[in-house]
């Protein structure tokens, strides 16, 4: 059977972009595949070393996947730093990688211009931890948002050198992968780029209705079309495409009418636009706040999921560490 695999790094809450470009595939194919999600605590000391709230953040992130929807029965959730396996694949891929390439990838040097003053080796060697990540299990398919296509090019690569540098056929090559068809890119609501935990342009799942209206009412839009068959403006196109996402066809169409035909009124294209969202995070942010407060229960997820990731692990690290050629005496 197929393995899926994906992780998100415990850096904050999720939100819309998160759920929509990730966990809500997540969620989908637990059913279909053997699969695993984490949570990837370890990339997120390359940003976030503050220990104040890396266990916050892990647990916010647990709580967040379990209120979404992913079923601990059906997949094995766990914390990537519960499995020292990972690591020492880890260590092994680094020998494998070069410094070079990984200095050209696209999101490292966009890191390097952001933050200038810590440009640490873990951002350097992050896509060799995440090839460690995918590769301990062997998965085929990785459901991720479009801005982690990079990534997932380097995880391939790591595989396909792997392989031929050993005569082997040890590891399969992972793809990106979306249940509908494209990888997405959910936009912020401040016009340009994507939604990001950063941006503060973001509707988070543990959002309040009454946050949600206001970040919704408060998005950047433009002075409205002068005539017929003008080209929207980014800040107009973004709306058009969260709202793909979260109403029903009727309505999308109903407000491009609007707009094609030059009568439209943001104010009350934003007003639907949030009560949609609210129709999807108010029930998962009930069940975030509930099992957020159930520790007993989180314990014994991730225990489980400990248990269950590390017996699939040692199994790759074995097979991997014997085509190396460790040997014991
Ligand atoms: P952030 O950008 O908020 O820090 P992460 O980088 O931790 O989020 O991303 C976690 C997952 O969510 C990844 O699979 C990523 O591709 C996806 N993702 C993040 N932001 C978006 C977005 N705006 N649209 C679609 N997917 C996204
Ligand atoms: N880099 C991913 C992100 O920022 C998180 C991640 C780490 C991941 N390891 C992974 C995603 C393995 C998929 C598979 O979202």
């Amino acid at each position: 059977m197929e393995v899926v695999l994906s992780g998100i790094r415990s850096t904050g809450n999720l939100h819309l972009g998160n759920y929509f470009g990730a966990v809500k595939n997540f969620v989908a194919m637990q059913k279909d595949y053997r699969c695993f999600f984490f949570i990837a605590d370890y990339h997120s000391l390359t940003t976030h070393p503050t220990p104040v709230d890396l266990h916050e953040n892990v647990k916010a992130v647990l709580s967040e996947y379990l209120a979404a929807g992913l079923d601990p029965e059906l997949s094995t959730i766990y914390i990537q730093s519960d499995v020292p396996e990972i690591p020492e694949l880890y260590l092994l891929l680094n020998m494998i990688s070069y410094v070079g390439e990984l200095e050209r990838t696209t999101t490292f040097k966009e890191k390097v211009r952001k933050q200038p003053d810590n440009v640490n080796a873990g951002l350097l060697t992050y896509p060799v931890l995440m090839a460690a990540d995918i590769l301990i299990h062997k998965a085929n398919k990785v459901p991720v948002g479009k801005d982690q296509e990079p990534h997932l090019e380097m995880a391939r690569k790591f595989a396909r050198r792997f392989n031929q540098m050993y005569h082997t056929e040890c590891f399969p090559l992972p793809d990106a992968f979306n249940w509908g068809k494209e990888l997405i890119k959910v936009p912020g609501l401040d016009g340009t780029g994507k939604m990001g935990k950063s941006e503060g342009n973001g509707i988070f799942l543990a959002d309040t209705d009454a946050e949600i209206r206001k970040k919704v009412m408060r998005a950047v839009t433009d002075t409205g079309p002068a005539n017929p068959g003008q080209p929207m403006s980014e800040p107009v196109r973004n709306l058009f495409y969260i709202m793909e996402i979260v109403s029903s066809p009727d309505t999308v169409a109903y407000f491009r009418e609007q707009y094609e035909t030059c009568r439209i009124r943001y104010g009350d294209m934003k007003k639907q636009l949030a009560e949609d969202i609210i129709k999807i995070v108010a029930p998962i942010r009930e069940r975030i706040n509930q099992i957020q407060s159930d520790n007993d229960y989180l314990r014994k997820v991730a225990r489980m999921g400990a248990e269950k990731a590390r017996e699939s692990a040692s199994k790759t690290l074995a097979e991997v560490r014997s085509i190396i050629g460790f040997k014991p005496f």
